[in-house]
């Protein structure tokens, strides 16, 4: 137990973790492209928060937080997600008074109780961006090109964008008539908590993950039949963006997210090879969130990117990843004395920028020379307490095996004029 990290969570060691510094060096570099500008928020928030934003009828709220009350018995969720973060801290710190839109991204940690399996996790990695302060379909574009730029930038290929209009309150309201009177005769074979949504908020039953309840919606009237004027022109107007910056998309009149905020343009990238969690990334717009909230009307549009999901699929398409792991130089010190020197003029490499190492384990030459190999430096290194009366060390050049003697005082010149220059 005590040895085992917590179901549905994952260590990201050395050899792994350099994947991760890779996807967000070509995070921070599209978002820059775009000017998105980081924003960072707690990993935890007033449980509210989620089930006013998300929506306290989503099977998120209802079944897969982790909600804990504090010391001071006050109601706290770890983030199941960015969005709702994201419109808390924009309007705490007035965000909305700057020139807008407003650009934001960001990239952590979210915490789902969701049942584990392949690309389903308790604890994941989302990259998200959230534009606020502009209904202007050419933003819908945006987001959705940001996504593919992304996926791009990093050599994946057969991604499908699914996209749908869930519409405005108005067309909603419709929607919700249609669909009770399409499930109330159904009503008995629902799961428990459908039976509950069905006043409430009957098109999260869509979205339910019973097989029962899935077979039971199945030809169930969607948004798309119900849009009205407005909505379907916003929806047309956002097709024609996409169309004109080449990005192909699918039209997937059933598809409906599972959170409660979205208005209009709603959509999924999925990757087909990953397995049953095949959804890569999704998110849409939610013109009104903000003020749900508590701020003005703001319209806002925005996505969350499974980083999990997206290292899967890099995998699965077999993307390469450089990793720079080697070290330049490593020191073999032969006696007391040198060893102690090779400490300084290592602490003083490292200094210069050059990345240096040497052993603490009392090893034998042989045993360093085998250190030496394993980090795959360019250089060796060698001081004894010969070379060092002589105040010289010998340069080992570890491909060519070539040997060379040198000043002390004159290596780090040499090293940087070897390896920089
Ligand atoms: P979401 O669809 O719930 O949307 O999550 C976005 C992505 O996070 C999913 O497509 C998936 O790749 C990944 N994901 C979700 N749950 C898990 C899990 N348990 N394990 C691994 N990966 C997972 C949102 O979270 C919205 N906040 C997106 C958004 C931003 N909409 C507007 N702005």
């Amino acid at each position: 137990m005590l040895t085992k990290a917590p179901r549905g969570t994952n260590d990201f060691l050395p050899g792994e973790v350099e994947k991760w510094h890779y996807i967000e060096e070509k995070v921070r570099n599209i978002c820059k492209i775009y000017g998105y500008r980081e924003v960072r928020t707690p990993v935890f928030e007033h449980t509210e928060l989620f089930s006013r934003g998300v929506g306290d009828t989503t099977d998120i709220v209802e079944k897969e937080m982790y909600t804990f009350f504090d010391r001071s018995q006050r109601s706290i969720s770890l983030r199941p997600e960015g969005t709702a973060p994201t419109v808390r801290a924009f309007l705490e710190h007035k965000l909305y008074a700057e020139p807008q839109p407003t650009k934001l991204y960001y990239l952590g940690p979210m915490f789902r109780y969701d049942k584990p399996q392949a690309g389903r996790f308790r604890q994941f990695h989302q990259f998200g961006i959230e534009l606020f302060g502009t209904d202007h379909p050419a933003g819908d574009a945006e987001v959705i090109g940001l996504a593919m730029d992304f996926y791009g930038s990093l050599g994946l290929t057969k991604l499908e964008v699914r996209i749908n209009s869930v519409g405005c309150p108005v067309c909603r309201k419709e929607h919700k008539v249609k669909l009770q009177e399409f499930l109330q005769d159904k009503l008995t074979g629902l799961c428990q908590n459908c039976q509950g949504r069905f006043d409430r908020n009957p098109i999260r039953i869509l979205d339910c993950k019973s097989e029962n309840c899935r077979e039971l919606t199945l030809g169930a009237p969607n948004t798309a039949g119900c849009l009205c004027e407005n909505c379907h022109n916003h929806f047309h107007q956002v097709q024609k963006y996409l169309t004109q910056i080449g990005i192909n998309y699918i039209l997937d009149e059933s598809l409906v997210r599972g959170l409660d905020y979205y208005t209009n343009t709603a959509f999924e990238i999925i990757y087909q090879g990953i397995g049953a969690q095949s959804a890569i990334g999704g998110g849409g717009r939610y013109n009104g969130l903000v003020e749900q909230i508590g701020g003005q009307m703001v319209p806002g549009i925005g996505f969350g990117l499974g980083l999990e999901r997206l290292l899967m699929t890099m995998e699965h398409q077999r993307v390469n990843i450089p990793i720079e792991e080697k070290m330049d130089v490593f020191v073999i010190t032969l006696g007391e004395k040198a060893d102690e020197a090779g400490f300084t003029l290592m602490s003083k490499l490292r200094r210069a920028g050059i990345r240096a190492d040497k052993d603490y384990l009392g090893k034998n030459l042989k045993g360093q020379l085998k250190q030496a190999n394993r980090a795959a430096t360019d250089f060796c290194l060698i001081i004894g307490d010969d070379e060092l009366e002589k105040g010289i060390a010998v340069l080992k050049q570890m491909e060519s095996g070539e040997q060379q003697e040198l000043k002390l005082d004159a290596i780090e010149e040499y090293l940087i004029t070897q390896l920089r220059g």
